[in-house]
């Protein structure tokens, strides 16, 4: 298999040194490209002249030379250079047990580019688990021709997701946010109408609610969940508020009784954005059947994947009807090109569907691996000084969509960026927590919400993929606790 490599041009200065300079040079040189290597160069015409490991330079003290001895005592293996026009399939196959950097050569013999590969695999944020069955599934698609949004996996997929979120009805639709289109269009939301939504979430939640005309209210959060303040739910309810979307962020789920009170108080509709949050349990019962109506997101780096997709969910006849028909271009159900209502073609096609249907057999062992994963990080992770680990109210089940963390950069030593930029050199991918939406360039509501704003600051999501293992979990803490102690 061809090895994944990037390419470091940025760094050459960094790590060039001239052949004239000592050891300690050399090790600065080293320290500050973060590739454990420099380039040997001669000095004024820069023509390379070697490349030498960190491995090389502790040989060389182990054996007697000192800091201030000349470089050029250090004995190294023939360094591996490649031409920088030779095909990236050629330079893929120099990399080796011992050569994680090429130099690559311009016909002057200067360094002009530098291949890089990390010997240890690079860890996303997320990947979908995806395997045999899927394949399979598709491969029926294709060799029976039932490629677009009629055929069998697509009626399967939503009776296989409706059943295990506890639901009667689930209604697929091309991506989660056309899903909270349709459910905000189905019951009627539109232009003059307020719906309360968290600021702490995906720019999605809110965009659903201005597709209708309406307006979205943005509230905080609480430190205790990350998800809609329930005590904030009330405050912000005028007589134009029509619906409270509670998100489960991050996989955990939203304080629901509360906000059910309130809803039933004021008479408002609840529509759960479970787009992060399949299977995850609010007192024992399944996000996406606590509300009216639900989402779900089947993006590529969701829980489950159709690759791009979505899904309602509700126990409500009426509401599941509507949304069928306004799904696919508001064509009456008994009457073939015959629209009453203004509709959309939202339809999911049979092919995401049977990766749906793959998924689907496959959920429970996922999600327990993601439950799994977080308990190694948190394990790992509790000790460091100036690290929150992520909520986990006894009354909920987080599925840990993505495993996010709050950073204190006072006790923790250096602020959640620098962290995230230094665990990328050591091919570790994070991500920081969702901006509030409030304070969007596109909404700009000039609201203070400390907790949103607070989290955002200083969260950091890491790899959270059911395939990376215990041993990978191992590696990402031990990188943030050397890091923690390096400052
Ligand atoms: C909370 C939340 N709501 C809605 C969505 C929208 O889902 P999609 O990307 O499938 O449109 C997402 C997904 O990214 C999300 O995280």
């Amino acid at each position: 298999m061809q090895k994944r490599f990037t390419y470091m041009k940025e760094r050459i200065v960094d790590i060039s040194i001239s052949e004239n300079k000592s050891i300690r040079d050399i090790l600065r040189k080293i320290d500050k490209g973060a590739l454990g290597v420099a380039l040997l160069v001669e000095p004024e015409t820069n023509f390379f002249k070697g490349i030498i490991t960190d491995g090389d330079v502790r040989r060389a003290l182990l054996q007697g030379l000192d800091l201030d001895s000349p470089v050029s005592q250090i004995v190294r293996p023939k360094s591996i250079t490649a031409s920088i026009d030779i095909p990236t399939e050629e330079i893929s196959k120099l990399f080796g047990e011992a050569v994680g950097v090429i130099p690559l050569l311009d016909s002057n013999n200067r360094v002009v580019e530098l291949a890089f590969f990390d010997t240890r695999v690079y860890l996303p944020i997320s990947e979908p688990n995806l395997g045999a069955q899927e394949l399979k599934y598709v491969g029926e698609c294709i060799l029976t021709g039932w490629v677009s949004s009629a055929g069998k996996f697509v009626t399967q997929f939503e009776q296989m997701f409706s059943d295990f979120c506890g639901t009667q009805f689930g209604i697929s639709s091309s991506s989660g946010t056309t899903a909270l289109h349709l459910a905000l269009v189905a019951l009627g939301i539109g232009p003059g109408d307020e719906v309360i939504v968290p600021s702490f979430s995906f720019i999605s939640t809110a965009n659903a609610v201005v597709y209708t005309g309406a307006t979205p209210v943005f509230i905080d959060s609480e430190i205790t969940t990350w998800n809609m303040n329930p005590r904030e739910v009330e405050n912000a309810i005028t007589k134009k508020t029509k619906a409270i979307i509670p998100v489960h962020i991050y996989g955990h789920p939203a304080d629901m009784s509360p906000i059910i009170e309130i809803a039933e108080k004021y008479d408002l509709t609840i529509i759960e954005d479970a787009a992060e949050a399949h299977g995850a349990l609010y007192k024992g019962q399944k996000t996406g059947s606590l509300g009216h109506m639900a989402i779900f997101s089947f993006y590529g780096n969701k829980t489950i994947t159709t690759g791009e997709g979505g899904m309602v969910v509700t126990d409500n006849k009426e509401l599941a009807d509507k949304i069928r028909i306004l799904r696919d271009h508001g064509m009456d159900p008994g009457k073939r090109y015959s629209h009453s209502v203004l509709g959309y073609n939202y339809r999911l096609t049979n092919i995401q569907a049977a990766l749906g249907v793959a998924q689907m057999e496959r959920i429970d062992q996922i999600v327990d691996q993601k439950c799994t994963n977080a308990a190694i990080y948190g394990k790992e992770l509790s000790s460091i000084p100036g690290i929150t680990l992520p909520p986990n109210a006894e009354w909920a089940k987080n599925i840990y969509w993505l495993y996010s963390i709050l950073v204190d950069e006072k006790e923790f030593g250096i602020s959640v960026a620098e962290l995230g930029k230094r665990l990328e050199i050591k091919s570790i991918e994070t991500r920081p927590l969702f901006p509030p939406i409030h304070q969007q360039p596109i909404y700009d509501t000039k609201q203070h919400l400390p907790v949103c704003e607070r989290l955002s600051k200083t969260g950091i999501s890491l790899p959270s993929s059911a395939n990376i293992n215990k041993d990978e979990i191992n590696r990402i803490a031990w990188e943030i606790k050397n890091i923690q102690k390096k400052k």
